[in-house]
């Protein structure tokens, strides 16, 4: 190393040195001054250069300068250290503490089932409308052409706020308050919670349903059977079949339960599907004309189709989940997954 070299290299580890034990801001400042200061020594040598061989010049120049933009940036990071050090002492805080993870959230798994279904439907034209979960008896079941005498309003799955308002047992009702409010061409979905007293692997008393409705001049079963693959084919695949087994609801007519093939044995026959094949998914039918006639609908213009079917059951096929009790653990273990 040449003698530039050198005095650079000597002013360098000084000040290094100096800094390491200097342990407040006044001392760090006296350092500064010491060494950057207009009688600094390495302000000096900068002074100097000129007195140097012309050959020497620009390398020392550089070097000085490289050196002097370190030691500003030594000094400086000192002072803020020394700075925040006292500011926790002051506050108690200890800022060398690791930090602490930030978690973020992640949707429900039965918020992206419902999420995913309702795309669906969006898609195909149908908006989507909500309602009350405390309901009047009339549309949870009058205006829905269930009588007081139907097994469907025992005690023991019905629960009662009061003689003639219930908790939903189902997404129905919105059938009625939609068409109550607005003309044919009707072309809707609502989800939404609803309420049994039952509990047990497969019936939680509160679970997610959706409903479909959809009324115009010359609407068949066909519609219905398009409309329902369509969503089975979206949500699962292009290869699930669907079939249709004859069934009784009170406000449709013909009315149907749906099955798909299972989605776990392709139709083999497995544990989830007790060896049949199929798997129960939702109920729908043709809209009764007694439910049009109670919302002043002219049964001879409209026809409809209706539909309801559980979230929960849905997304348990798809998530392949054996318990629908595991939706509402909160167990962040579980829903970590989605
Ligand atoms: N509301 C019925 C249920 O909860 C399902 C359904 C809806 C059936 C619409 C037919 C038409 O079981």
């Amino acid at each position: 190393m040449n003698s530039v070299g050198n005095i650079l290299e000597q002013i360098r580890s000084d000040a290094m040195e100096s800094l390491a034990s200097a342990s407040d801001e006044k001392s760090i400042q006296d350092l500064q001054t010491r060494f950057l200061g207009r009688k600094g020594s390495l302000t000096r040598f900068l002074r100097n250069i000129s007195d140097l061989p012309k050959d020497q010049r620009p390398e020392a120049g550089k070097s000085a300068n490289i050196l002097k933009n370190k030691l500003e940036n030594a000094f400086q990071d000192a002072i803020k250290t020394i700075q925040q050090k006292n500011l926790a002492q002051e506050s108690g805080l200890d800022i060398t503490l690791p930090g602490r993870p930030i978690f973020s959230g992640s949707k429900h798994p039965l918020t992206l089932m419902n999420q995913e279904i309702c795309d669906v439907f969006t898609r195909l034209g149908f908006e989507i409308v909500e309602g009350p979960e405390v309901e009047l008896d009339y549309y949870n079941f009058e205006a829905l052409n269930i009588p007081k005498d139907h097994p469907a309003r025992d005690m023991q799955d019905t629960f009662y706020i009061s003689d003639n308002v219930v908790l939903r047992t189902h997404t129905s009702p919105l059938q009625i308050r939609t068409m109550e409010k607005c003309k044919p061409p009707v072309r809707i979905i609502a989800p939404g919670k609803v309420y049994r007293c039952d509990s047990d692997i497969t019936h939680t008393p509160m679970f997610q349903q959706i409903e479909g409705l959809m009324v115009d001049e010359n609407i068949h079963f066909g519609h219905l059977k398009g409309i329902l693959t369509t969503l089975v084919h979206q949500i699962f695949d292009d290869h699930t079949s669907l079939r249709f087994r004859p069934s009784f609801f009170p406000f449709t007519e013909p009315s149907a339960e749906i099955d798909m093939q299972c989605v776990m044995c392709r139709g083999n026959g497995c544990r989830v599907c007790s060896q049949t094949g199929w798997l129960e998914i939702l109920g729908a039918g043709m809209v009764h004309p007694a439910v049009f006639e109670n919302v002043q609908y002219d049964t001879d213009k409209y026809t409809g189709f209706a539909f309801g079917m559980g979230i929960e059951r849905i997304a348990m096929l798809k998530y392949g989940i054996d318990d629908i009790r595991k939706f509402y653990d909160n167990d962040i273990r579980f829903l970590n997954q989605f």
